[in-house]
């Protein structure tokens, strides 16, 4: 898949025409829900596809507001209630969303806000915990606007997209390098180009309330990815938004080679000279070479 022009292409759509999906495309989407690539192989996770009907299920127990949006069609993870198993929950769905997107379908993530409930309403019986839940379907045209890309005070870039937009984390405050704050020249010689474009499209994940908490710091070698709590964004959805900019700084950094291990999620302590605020805790470490 082109994951840069993916990542570049999505953005949440939370209004559907009533049409149905083609039984081609998704019977795509199940051979592709066959072919995820597991960020922590050991994790259990169940994944359905629903039709129109889940949405009037899905009301009042899913969604900012309760807003299901009446959809189409969803998608629904289950799997275990624990931090590994909402950040695995994430990185699985963010490739969903993508191959949904390549599917020329638009899509929304909806956080779960009643578990055992979604599970109630839909007769679900596993054993598994719902993690997450994406809408999809042939999503109402939006009119067309301009995103501005600040990637640093020298390169402002305008560009006109199609669609909603929503705000997004400037490179400068996603990524530091060596202590936290501190701007990464991208420039330098040590710096592989593809560093760059893995990052950027880490910066235009999609998040639970647009609240891009996390942070990336390099160190030598090795990526360090750091969170915090905030208020009004639930464990589960800080989790499910780490999984998903894990899944896009490694697809977009290995579009073009293969590296067999992905992120290793769980903390590692803070090393002082880091100089990293308190409220940050390390969620995973990658090894960049
Ligand atoms: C874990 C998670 C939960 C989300 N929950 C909802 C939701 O319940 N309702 C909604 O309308 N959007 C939801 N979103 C979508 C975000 O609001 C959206 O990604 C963000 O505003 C950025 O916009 P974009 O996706 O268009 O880039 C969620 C996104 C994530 C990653």
């Amino acid at each position: 898949m082109k994951w840069r022009e993916l990542i570049k292409e999505r953005s949440s759509i939370r209004s559907y025409k009533d049409k149905k999906v083609d039984e081609k495309l998704l019977e795509q989407v199940r051979q592709y829900m066959k072919e995820l690539s597991p960020l922590i192989p050991e994790q259990k996770t169940e994944i359905l596809l629903l039709g129109k009907e889940a949405g009037p299920r899905l009301e009042g127990i899913v969604g900012y507001m309760g807003n299901a949006f009446f959809a189409p069609n969803y998608i629904l993870l289950l799997g275990e209630d624990s931090e590994e198993g909402y950040i695995h929950a994430g990185y699985l769905a963010a490739q969903l969303e993508l191959k949904l997107t390549e599917l020329k379908l638009n899509t929304c993530f909806l956080s779960i806000n009643e578990a055992k409930a979604v599970k109630t309403a839909l007769n679900i019986s596993s054993p598994l915990t719902v993690t997450t839940c994406i809408s999809f379907g042939h999503g109402n045209p939006e009119k067309d606007s301009n995103r501005i890309d600040i990637k640093s005070r020298s390169d402002v870039r305008m560009e006109k997209i199609k669609g909603h937009i929503a705000p997004k984390i400037a490179m400068d405050e996603l990524v530091s390098q060596s202590v936290f704050g501190q701007n990464c020249d991208f420039a330098e010689d040590a710096m592989d180009p593809n560093w760059e474009k893995a990052f950027y499209a880490s910066s235009l994940a999609p998040a639970a309330l647009n609240r891009q908490t996390y942070r990336f710091l390099i160190e030598d070698n090795m990526l360090y990815l750091l969170d915090r709590e905030v208020k009004h964004i639930t464990k589960e959805d800080r989790y499910l938004n780490d999984g998903i900019v894990m899944f896009y700084f490694h697809t977009v950094l290995t579009a073009h080679f293969h590296k067999p291990d992905s992120w290793t999620v769980g903390t590692v302590e803070k090393k002082p000279e880091w100089k990293v605020p308190e409220e940050y805790f390390v969620v995973g470490t990658y090894r960049l070479f």
